[in-house]
């Protein structure tokens, strides 16, 4: 049985695909590393004679078609996606982040309806659910909160990337023949997250510990913001037993987050910590800092897949902050 990961060099992907490789599964990765590297891939140790790479561009139609063939499983994490300025503050990022996510959505489901694929695994996002409900402390998302069985009326996704994602979850909604499975991801983190403007606020706040005093360690806002952080190891678990529990009559569909709201200014500290630094922070208030809270409810995922996050948050920072450190004085 071939398992194809589309986005399998980037950081999510290349973690998947070291897992599949371990359960003894053929690996197809798919990518255009726009964003994903071969360094990703070799960095978890993973051996080139046991995957085979496939450089495409999903947003072609052909090629996309020809890639997928020969896939039973398809694992469909490839996207545009980066942190706060990255995809919603740089010139034409909203734009870019729908019209590049929906034309490798619609192209990647079309080819697995026409290659006849069985089961299709999609990384959709928090950024479906209501922005405007995150504008308050305490926000936490079950399922319910954004639902595709109907065509709501109105959406309030977060920006043309939160869209984009709600556009893919209603196109496998309307698909019948292949087994469906929508992992809402939440905050994910951990070894081969993009450091350049793609980076997230963690390995941005490793990152300005680690070159302390010559970088001013500046938390963007007062710090009180929440996000609910997920280590990718424990993600990769979730995303393999969704793929296990799929049923065939409608899209499973399942938060994947840690269930806990952690304050910014929480992450600074540890990589505060983490650096032996005596720094003291500076809070930019006039920086944007997108939701004020999101947080998974997880109940549903912990049942029907008889998963929970396994490694601490101190763990995983910890983990995470040593790899950036060495990438660095690489
Ligand atoms: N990282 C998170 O916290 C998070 C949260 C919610 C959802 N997600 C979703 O998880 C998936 C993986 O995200 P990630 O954080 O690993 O990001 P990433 O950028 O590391 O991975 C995306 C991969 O897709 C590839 N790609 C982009 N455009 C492509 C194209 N046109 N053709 C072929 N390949 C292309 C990139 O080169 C990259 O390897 C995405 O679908 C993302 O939306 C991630």
């Amino acid at each position: 049985m071939k398992t194809i990961v589309t986005g399998g060099a980037g950081f999510i992907g290349s973690h998947l695909v070291k897992k599949l490789v371990k359960l003894g599964r053929k690996v197809i990765v798919i990518d255009d590393f726009s964003s994903g590297s071969i360094e990703n891939l070799n960095s978890l140790g993973i051996k080139k004679s046991k995957i085979e790479i496939r450089k495409i561009d999903l947003t072609n139609f052909k090629e996309t078609k020809k890639a997928l063939r020969g896939g039973n499983i398809i694992f469909h994490l490839a996207a545009r996606v980066g942190g706060l300025t990255y995809l919603h503050s740089a010139e034409d990022a909203e734009l870019l982040a729908l019209t590049e996510n929906l034309a490798i959505d619609a192209n990647v489901f079309k080819a697995c309806l026409e290659n006849r694929v069985k089961k299709i695994i999609y990384t959709s996002s928090t950024a479906v659910y209501p922005y405007n409900k995150q504008k308050k402390l305490g926000t936490v998302f079950s399922e319910k909160d954004f639902q595709i069985d109907s065509y709501q009326l109105c959406f309030d996704p977060d920006g043309g990337y939160g869209l984009s994602k709600i556009m893919g979850e209603f196109q496998l909604n309307l698909i019948k023949k292949i087994e469906i499975g929508i992992a809402r991801l939440f905050n994910i983190y951990g070894e081969n997250e993009p450091i350049d403007q793609k980076a997230h606020a963690i390995c941005d706040l490793a990152k300005k510990a680690i070159h302390y005093p010559k970088e001013k360690f500046i938390v963007w806002g007062n710090g009180n913001q929440t996000r609910d952080y997920l280590y990718v190891e424990d993600c990769v678990g979730a995303l393999i037993k969704i793929e296990e529990k799929i049923l065939h009559s409608s899209p499973l569909i399942l938060n994947i987050g840690s269930g806990e709201a952690t304050p910014i200014k929480e992450i600074a500290e540890k990589m505060i910590l983490f650096s032996g630094k005596k720094i003291k922070p500076t809070f930019d208030l006039k920086k944007p800092v997108g939701p004020i809270s999101r947080t998974a409810d997880i109940e549903k995922a912990k049942t029907i897949l008889n998963w929970q996050p396994k490694i601490s948050l101190e763990g995983g920072l910890k983990r995470t902050f040593i790899w950036i450190q060495k990438k660095l004085n690489d």
